[in-house]
């Protein structure tokens, strides 16, 4: 298990000593150097490659240069696809009733991706709302965070976003995979690059198509998903605006584990190859792991692999035991936002609005009991997209502000998780 919860520490004596008194620790745990406007370094060269240890090349710095810059959220965007598919739908084409689906998981309608949308025309969608709102150019922009665990392109389609946004610079575009935990994920990695490397626009888009992973005849899984996109504007301003006070990160990749069985039946054949058979009895939480077909591994005589070139492989659809997750949201997902809270000064009290991913109303209205947050000010909807994996948070934020809500200056505790096992929060200032 690991976890983060920022990554400057004020221990550092080199650091201390250069830019000392003025350094303090931000609130979110990011050191920062008050009053001083300008990107100051802190020991960001090393002096001569004698200082060097092995395999550290002499353009890099080992020690993290500090910026006396903050982040703020500026612009929020989201969009989702056309086709809406409602819970009596569902019942047509597996065993199940609205009635079931909204009293287990408060969900009454979803939007699936057909015909021409794709993953990315949802993202381009969302990030120009986004930026429109943020006012910021698309030319404007240092770097491109696509969270998503369904991109059209199995290398990343990132790239294919900062081209359709014609960002002139070409600004550095990529995905990060961490399931529903995505999104905030790539806020605070937008807040690093933002307070560590002096990019000034982040794009940080959630987005994710499911449908295309569904066994839409599991009604187990089939009454969850939706797809949408959501996107949000991350851009530096001075260290005192600062409005990322606090996050917590985790990971535990014991959650994605199969509980196996295994066959070893035929073990050493004539022909000296080895059949291993893995029956996958039960999936721990929540996984649509790597596939093979049918691939044949045999040694021949010689040594030479038989089977070769192996055959077209795919993943499986998404298989989840619902009560596992269930268990672990309600438990985990509370402790990492009191964790947050603590990192930022604040308490549940003190929030203006309690923002989870959008899985299931019990796990969010048992997550704000626990934390004492009162219902109006938990930011729920659900009901019309379902889960919507990594876009969940900015879409359900998009409709929060633009509904007015969720105003400038407000105070969000925001918190993600799945599959992974991943989950985090970040107590966020909007606007
Ligand atoms: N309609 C009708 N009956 C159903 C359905 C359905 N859609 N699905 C399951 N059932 C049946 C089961 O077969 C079972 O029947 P049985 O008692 O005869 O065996 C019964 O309902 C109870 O099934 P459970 O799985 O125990 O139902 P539960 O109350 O746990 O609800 C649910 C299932 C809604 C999936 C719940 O466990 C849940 O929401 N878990 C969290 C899921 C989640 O958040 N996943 C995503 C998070 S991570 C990410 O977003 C990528």
């Amino acid at each position: 298990m690991a976890n983060a919860s920022g990554f400057c520490s004020p221990t550092v004596p080199s650091l201390k000593k250069r830019i000392s008194p003025s350094i303090g620790v931000y609130r979110s745990g990011f050191c920062s150097s008050e009053g001083i406007s300008r990107r100051v370094s802190c020991a960001s060269t090393v002096e001569g490659p004698e200082r060097l240890g092995p395999g550290v090349s002499p353009s890099e710095s080992r020690i993290p240069r500090l910026v006396s810059k903050g982040c703020k959220l500026v612009g929020c965007g989201s969009a989702v696809p056309t086709l809406q598919v409602s819970n009596d739908d569902l019942a047509k084409i597996v065993d199940t009733s609205d009635e079931w689906i909204a009293v287990r998981t408060g969900i009454r309608n979803r939007r699936v991706i057909t015909g021409k949308d794709s993953l990315t025309t949802l993202a381009v969608e969302a990030a120009k709302n986004a930026l429109q709102m943020a006012e910021v150019d698309p030319d404007d922009l240092d770097l491109v965070l696509l969270c998503t665990s369904t991109p059209d392109d199995l290398f990343g389609s990132a790239p294919q976003i900062q081209r359709a946004l014609g960002c002139k610079r070409n600004p550095l575009a990529y995905d990060i995979t961490a399931a529903c935990s995505g999104f905030v994920l790539g806020l605070i990695s937008a807040a690093c690059y933002i307070r560590g490397g002096g990019f000034n626009n982040v794009l940080v888009i959630g987005a994710d198509a499911l449908s295309r992973h569904v066994d839409w005849t599991d009604r187990g899984t089939c009454i969850l998903f939706g797809d949408a996109a959501g996107a949000v504007v991350v851009q530096a301003c001075d260290s005192e605006d600062d409005g990322l006070f606090g996050f917590d990160l985790h990971s535990d990749g014991d959650g994605q584990r199969f509980v196996l069985s295994s066959s070893l039946e035929n073990k050493l054949c004539a022909s000296f190859s080895v059949e291993i058979e893995l029956i996958f009895t039960q999936c721990r939480h929540l996984n649509a792991s790597f596939k093979e077909n049918e691939v044949d591994h045999a040694l021949g005589s010689n040594g030479s692999v038989l089977g070769f070139p192996p055959r077209r492989s795919s993943y499986s659809c998404i298989q989840m035991n619902g009560t596992e997750v269930f268990r672990f949201a309600v438990r985990c997902v509370p402790q990492s936002i009191e964790s947050a809270l603590k990192k930022a000064g604040l308490t549940g009290s003190s929030i203006d609005w309690l923002l989870l991913h959008q899985a299931n109303q019990r796990i969010i209205d048992a997550v704000a009991t626990r934390l004492e947050v009162p219902p109006e000010r938990v930011i729920s909807n659900l009901a019309n997209y379902g889960n919507t994996s990594a876009a969940s948070i900015p879409l359900a934020l998009d409709e929060a502000v633009r509904s007015g809500k969720v105003q400038s200056g407000h105070t969000i505790a925001a918190a993600g998780f799945g599959a992974g096992l991943t989950w985090g929060s970040a107590i966020v200032r909007w606007g």
